[in-house]
Order: C-alpha cells, then sequence, then structure tokens
C-alpha cells in the first residue's frame, strides 16, 4: 500500500512524502513513490502521525457493557486515530487477581481493534481496604490503578508503592481526599497530591498523576520535576484543557470526575501542556447511557467519552493556535505514553511497524451526536466546530478506520 501526499513531522515542520506499507512495515518513505501494482491511496494534504495512545480509557467490559464493551471502545478510538490505549479497572469483576485479569484480556484478544493494556486494581474490588496481590499479576500489567477512587489508606497505597518499584510498574493515582468527595472541593486533589507525591519521592516507584485539574497540583509536579525526581508523571484531560467551570449548566454532559475547575486551574492545566510539565494528554474517556446521564444532575454519573475527540480538541485549540509546537504535540499524544508506561514503541519511520493515523487538518468539521461510534453519546463536545479529525487509521499494516471517502477523495 503507497499513501500518498501526506504530511508528516519532521524536526517540527510538515514535509511532504509518500509512505510505502508492505505488510506490516513501513518500507520507505519518500518524496515521490510509484507502483504498478501497489494500492495506492492519495491523502490530499493530511497529517500523517504515529497512531496516538490514549492511557487513560474506561471500556466497561466486563461488567457494564450497556455503557461500552471492549469492542465499541476500541472501534470508537480507532475512528479517533488512537491505536493503543490502557483500559482502567473499575469494572466487575475488578481485575485484582490474575484470573480475573485474564478474564478481560481474553475478552481483549477476541474484540478489540486496537492494542489494550489493562489496569489491574490497587486494592481488592477497589475497595480500598485490602492490597491487591501485585507478586501474582506484576507481569501482566504496565501500571495498577485504583482509577475512580482515592487512595485514603496509606500504609496499602505505601506497600503497593514498594512492590510496584521492585516490578518496575507504574501506580496511576485519582488523588482525591475522600473528606471533599462530596464537595469536590478542589483541596480533595490538592491534599492527595501533596501527600503522595511525598510518598513518591521517598519511595522512587514510577508514580503518575492522573487527570490533574488544579493549579495547585500542577504547580507540586513541576515542582518534584525541577527537583530531578523522573519517577513522578502526570496526564491532564481534553476537556480540563478546553473547558471551565462557568460552562457546567444543567447538562450532566459536563459533569465528571475531577469537574471542570475556575479558568485560573484552566490556565495553569495549558502552561504545564507548553513548558512539559504534563507529559501525557489522556481523555479519561467514560462512557454512561443516555438513560443514566438524563437523570437529575445531582445524580448523573460522572464521566465523558473523549477517545473521539482527543486530537481534533488539541490540534484546534492548541497546535493550530501556536500554543504548542508539532513536536510537542507528538510528545503528549505518543512518546511520552511510550516512555511513562513502557509501551513498545512506535514510530513513522522506515523498518517500523505502520501503525498510523492521518487527520484531515485543514477542514473544520462539526462533531455530530449521529458520528459518535462509542456506544455512550456523553460528549459536551457535540456541536463543537473543530480542525483535525481522523480519516484513516493503520494498526499492524492493516485499516482499521477509514472515512476517506473513496480512493481519491
Ligand atoms: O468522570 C469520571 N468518570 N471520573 C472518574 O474518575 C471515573 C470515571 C468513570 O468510571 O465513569
Ligand atoms: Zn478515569
Amino acid at each position: 500500500m503507497i499513501l500518498k501526499n501526506g504530511y508528516i513531522i519532521l524536526n517540527n515542520e510538515l514535509v511532504k512524502k509518500d509512505i510505502l506499507i508492505e505488510k506490516n512495515i513501513i518500507k520507505a518513505i519518500e518524496d515521490n513513490i510509484d507502483s504498478k501494482t501497489e494500492e495506492v491511496i492519495d491523502l490530499n494534504d493530511k497529517l500523517v502521525m504515529p497512531g496516538l495512545i490514549d492511557v487513560h480509557v474506561h471500556f466497561r467490559e466486563p461488567g457494564f457493557e450497556y455503557k461500552e464493551t471492549i469492542k465499541s471502545g476500541t472501534k470508537a478510538s480507532a475512528k479517533g486515530g488512537i491505536t493503543t490505549c490502557m483500559p482502567m479497572p473499575n469494572l466487575n469483576p475488578v481485575p485484582d487477581c490474575k484470573e480475573n485479569l485474564l478474564k478481560e484480556m481474553e475478552i481483549i484478544k477476541k474484540d478489540a481493534v486496537i492494542n489494550c493494556y489493562p489496569y489491574g486494581s490497587v486494592t481488592i474490588g477497589e475497595q480500598g481496604q485490602e492490597r491487591s496481590k501485585l507478586e501474582e499479576f506484576h507481569d501482566l500489567v504496565k501500571a495498577i490503578s485504583d482509577d475512580g477512587m482515592g487512595f485514603n489508606n496509606m500504609e496499602i497505597l505505601e506497600a503497593q508503592m514498594h512492590l510496584a518499584k521492585k516490578y518496575d510498574i507504574v501506580i496511576a493515582s485519582h488523588s482525591e481526599d475522600f473528606k471533599y468527595i462530596k464537595s469536590k472541593d478542589p483541596k480533595g486533589e490538592i491534599e492527595a497530591v501533596k501527600r503522595e507525591i511525598e510518598l513518591a519521592k521517598q519511595i522512587g516507584c514510577r508514580y503518575h498523576f492522573c487527570h490533574l485539574s488544579t493549579k495547585e497540583s500542577v504547580d507540586m509536579v513541576r515542582k518534584a520535576k525541577e527537583e530531578g525526581y523522573t519517577n513522578i508523571t502526570c496526564e491532564i484531560a481534553p476537556h480540563h484543557l478546553v473547558l471551565n467551570k462557568t460552562l457546567v449548566n444543567l447538562n450532566a454532559n459536563f459533569k465528571m470526575n475531577p469537574p471542570l475547575r475556575e479558568e485560573v486551574d484552566r490556565l495553569a492545566c495549558i502552561e504545564a501542556l507548553v513548558d512539559g510539565t504534563c507529559d501525557c494528554i489522556a481523555t479519561d474517556h467514560a462512557p454512561h447511557s443516555e438513560f443514566e446521564k438524563a437523570l437529575d444532575f445531582v445524580k448523573a454519573p460522572n464521566g465523558i467519552i473523549g477517545v473521539e475527540t482527543m486530537f481534533p480538541l488539541i490540534y484546534t485549540e492548541f497546535v493550530k493556535t501556536n500554543i504548542i509546537s508539532l513536536d510537542r504535540m507528538l510528545d503528549l499524544m505518543v512518546y511520552n505514553p511510550i516512555k511513562v508506561f513502557k509501551l513498545p514503541k512506535r514510530k513513522l519511520a522506515v523498518g517500523e511497524i505502520a501503525d498510523i493515523a492521518v487527520f484531515d487538518i485543514n477542514k473544520c468539521h462539526t462533531y455530530s451526536y449521529g458520528e459518535i461510534q462509542s456506544l455512550s453519546k456523553n460528549s459536551p463536545f457535540i456541536g463543537r466546530k473543530l480542525y483535525g479529525f481522523n480519516k484513516l487509521t493503520i494498526k499492524d499494516g492493516e485499516i482499521i478506520y477509514n472515512d476517506l471517502g473513496g480512493k481519491n477523495e
């Protein structure tokens, strides 16, 4: 297969190239590749990137298949140009032991259209009372988390941190102090980050803060990095970079945890995007059914879907506006996730596996309800005009999503 007339990112510049893919390998990247035998796909000046990586998704299977399944979630991700993801463990059964993890991995093997690296849980049933037996399943995971629940038993967390260090896996923290769980006061995040960062500094395990949303927590991670703690990393979700709390109305599609914060917090998150404090963009893709989201705002569950809009939001708001560079965008959505979680290497280069997404950065498109691939439709971005929707996704040399509209669109 030849991908013709795409733009790749080379040293922070867009350069027009053709790409030859044979079987699952990139065989050539040159100014002009012609062949009478190969299938030719004209990309018409679109942006070609390595497939994106989303280190924080909820695919709800096993347990809550009416919200999302591994199949629907990975297909929605493929539509968004994501070829690798890390599903969180708030499932039923919770992957808190080898047996449950293997159950989840079986479904992944059968149904996933992209690469999935599931998280194990930190505590049994994510209940915070008893640690999971990491020594029995560490070889099956890149990371563990109790996402959705904060760590409020420091002895258990400490014990798991020592084991995580021993086995060289990441602990991903949904930092939240239970005292503030009802009020959603930003102190809930700030106090948890403060105490966890101290433990991570002392113990030296790889410690990753999920969906940071406040200025104070971003500042603490920046300081730790300045002090040289390379084991401490963080992610920020697109919605915390693009929306603030003034937009929260009674529409539960604007309800998530952590919630939308003040404008100063949003600006601090953007600063972290610019100055390198933020390692990864991660969506916290959290599907909930229309029935649940139609409940009274207070009763409706937290969470919004995100895999289909991750790239267009970041591209439109921060790259097109020159707030971050092309190279920084690549780091945030591809290379840093690989480094932080020690995932298999991906690169748009000759000899590498063909793992590619093609984004239409020249066309503005209104994101609509009808196009949503995810089983749940809870997006606050429906109706938003964005550049950079994905048009073609290739995983291991195989087309897994194609919206080019014919060979010569
Ligand atoms: O908004 C959220 N939704 N935040 C979480 O931490 C969990 C997630 C979910 O599982 O729905
Ligand atoms: Zn989450």
